[in-house]
């Protein structure tokens, strides 16, 4: 259907969504195989997160379709496409403050039983060993990086098919951001599909394989990662 390797783990097709009259999206087509981390690309305003809470089930389309493991997903309450495996951190990370990090990510479990969410905590830690002296720390006290770091690890002690993120570098120092991407790389060699939506484009294509360039709503480009030159990264993205 287009470069993915494999079976479609997700697949979006003709996907318009409306704020009233205002179309956000205009008929998106997106796939993500099996193992893979897609990237979608865009300005600020582009439709990048309006596209990622669609797939959530936070926004209801106007039109297109939406499949998970080729199951419709379109029309679901948010909880149940979590269940089936899309789980999205969303932008800005949304820790709860007050909570520690440990409590923070058994908010992530959902259904898992006791016994399962420790052994997932625990995979987390290995996943992301800077978190292990912060685990009884309220989230609210940790570094932006630390913070990204847990919004990522409570999205997948669910257990994901697909994990989505939306801007995970936003706000984060060069350094702080090289160690996201490690932990992305992880998520991925874990064999979890990644959906990443990013402004920095750079960073983005350094993790993905195949990346979508979203301009007002309408995909303007697709392709592999290594298919975007500099000179693209900067007629559509700076
Ligand atoms: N809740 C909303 N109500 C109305 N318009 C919105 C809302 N959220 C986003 N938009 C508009 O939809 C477009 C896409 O926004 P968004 O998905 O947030 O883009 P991005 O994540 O790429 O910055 C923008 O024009 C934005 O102003
Ligand atoms: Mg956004």
């Amino acid at each position: 259907m287009t470069g993915s390797q494999g079976n479609a783990v997700l697949e979006v097709s003709d996907l318009t969504v409306r704020y009233g009259a205002a179309v956000a999206l205009r008929g998106i087509d997106l796939v993500i195989g099996e193992q893979e981390a897609v990237a979608v690309l865009g300005p600020n305003g582009a439709g990048k997160t309006t596209l990622l809470r669609t797939i959530s089930g936070l926004l209801k389309p106007a039109a297109g379709q939406i499949e998970l493991d080729s199951h419709s997903m379109v029309g679901r309450p948010a909880y149940r496409i979590a269940r089936a495996g899309f789980v999205h951190a969303p932008e800005g990370r949304s820790m709860i403050a007050p909570l520690t990090v440990t409590e923070n990510l058994q908010l992530g479990a959902g259904r898992r039983a006791r016994s399962d969410v420790a052994a997932g905590i625990d995979e987390m830690i290995e996943l992301f060993p800077s978190l292990r002296a912060r685990m009884g720390t309220k989230a609210g006290l940790l570094s932006g990086g630390e913070q990204q770091m847990v919004a990522i690890a409570r999205a997948l002690m669910a257990q994901p098919k697909v994990l989505a993120i939306d801007e995970p570098s936003m706000g984060l120092a060069p350094v702080v951001v090289d160690a996201v991407l490690e932990a992305l790389r992880k998520v991925i060699d874990s064999g979890t599909s990644l959906l990443l939506a990013e402004q920095n484009a750079r960073l983005a294509l350094a993790v993905a394989d195949r990346a979508y360039v979203l301009v007002h709503g309408e995909v303007v480009k697709s392709g592999n990662s290594d298919e975007f030159g500099d000179e693209l990264i900067e007629s559509y993205l700076t």
